[in-house]
């Protein structure tokens, strides 16, 4: 197959949606790899390693698409580059589909087929392809560094001539794959972590990471597919209280935490910053979906009280090497499910394959992905969420 990796032209965005590891993988198989020149260069990947790998470096976009079957991408593509795709091409981006109704219009018109990778199943079966998580886990990392760089002391503790130093108290908030992540760091920089989710499910695993469990008089949130429900008002100032309390004796706090397609919920008040101490740093994971904190200025950084607030858009892009390599495995796992002996086999009967296919021969099929499954077949029984 011909397959393009481009220039991503989001602002801000600095991955590459393929590396040369997998290129070199695609290219033993036989399929012929165009890179747009300087693709990877922000990624830390130059020209000369995707040659290396096998590729043909174009010198622009509408080189390296000439004749393009698949067209693996990080973010939604500009107008242009859709308007010089050939009808039938097949994309692969985050396209964030529940927030995109033109986008996936558009990739209807220009007669495109396009894969969402953040509608990836999250069954075990498809578990090298979950984006989600890749990336996820990347900013749970990022953000306790981001926090260790702003705050002003050690998160360790210190015992040096000059005394003994306490290490840094953390709190985290949302203990899913970002939460996990950000603990686990947390802990390895040795401070003392606390971390609080709604899924009673995740008091083991925060619990055999070394950090304690925040217990709020709230039920089990767990919802489908292992995700949260949004809470109650009750639920919910109940669990804010508990927050604050724990805020006032925490150096630093990690929140992560979100309801899938609706706006972050709000865990910690204005009222709770300013009972934390001058100096702490909350760096709001969240804020892309309106942010965990009320104070979160989302894409900014701002310090109320003498508290800072990060409320970062896109982190995984300030790890741009790591991101692209573990998104491009991503997607390679996806192309293993729809690239054949003889190209392309788009098989709707596959949930992981029909699930994530947002557009396909000319409609809109984001949301009615069963009108994918041709008449008189069924799929194969589907397998739960983990
Ligand atoms: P997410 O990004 O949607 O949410 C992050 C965390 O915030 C979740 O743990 C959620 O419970 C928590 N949360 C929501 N509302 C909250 C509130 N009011 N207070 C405190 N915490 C709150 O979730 P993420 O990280 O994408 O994963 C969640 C679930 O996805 C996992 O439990 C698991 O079931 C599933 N999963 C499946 C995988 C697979 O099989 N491939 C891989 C990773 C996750």
């Amino acid at each position: 197959m011909k397959i393009a990796v481009l220039t991503e032209q989001a602002e801000g965005e600095t991955r590459v949606a393929l590396v040369p590891e997998t290129v070199s993988r695609l290219s033993r198989a036989g399929h012929a790899i165009r890179v747009q020149s300087g693709a990877g260069d922000a990624a830390g990947f130059p020209d000369s390693a995707y040659e290396d790998a096998g590729a043909v470096i174009a010198p622009g976009v509408s080189a390296a698409l000439s004749d393009v079957e698949l067209l693996p991408l990080v973010g939604p593509p500009p107008a242009e580059t859709l308007g010089l795709l050939p009808s039938g091409t097949v994309l692969a981006g985050m396209f964030r589909a529940a927030a995109s109704e033109d986008l996936l219009k558009r990739f209807a018109e220009s007669g495109v087929t396009a894969f969402s990778m953040e509608l990836i199943p999250r069954i075990a079966r498809a578990q090298r392809a979950d984006v989600l998580s890749s990336q996820a886990s990347l900013a749970g990392y990022k953000a306790v560094l981001m926090a260790a760089d702003t705050i002003g002391k050690f998160l360790p503790m210190m015992m040096t001539a000059a005394g003994t130093i306490p290490p840094a108290r953390v709190l985290v908030l949302g203990a899913g794959v970002a939460g996990l992540q950000a603990i686990a760091t947390a802990r390895r920089l040795g401070a003392v972590v606390e971390a609080f989710d709604v899924r009673a499910a995740t008091k083991e695993q925060v619990e055999s990471l070394g950090a304690t469990f925040v217990e709020t008089p709230a039920a089990d949130a767990q919802a489908e597919g292992g995700y949260a429900r949004e809470l109650g008002e009750d639920e919910q100032a109940r669990q804010r209280a508990v927050i604050a309390e724990h805020a006032a004796t925490s150096d630093v706090i990690i929140t992560t935490a979100a309801i899938p397609n609706m706006p972050a919920p709000l865990l910690i008040t204005a009222d709770a910053v300013r009972g934390m101490r001058p100096g702490s740093v909350i760096v709001d994971l969240a804020a892309e979906t309106g942010g965990n904190c009320e104070l979160t200025d989302p894409g900014k950084t701002v310090t109320v009280h003498g508290v800072t607030i990060h409320g970062p858009f896109n982190v995984p892009a300030s790890m741009p090497l790591h991101a692209s390599q573990m998104y491009s495995r991503n997607l390679n796992a996806l192309f293993d499910l729809i690239i054949g002996d003889e190209g392309l086999t788009l098989d709707f009967t596959d949930e992981v394959v029909r699930k994530a296919c947002v557009a396909h021969a000319g409609r809109v099929v984001y949301g009615d992905q069963d009108s994918l499954i041709p008449a008189q077949q069924d799929g194969a029984p589907e397998e739960q969420a983990r």
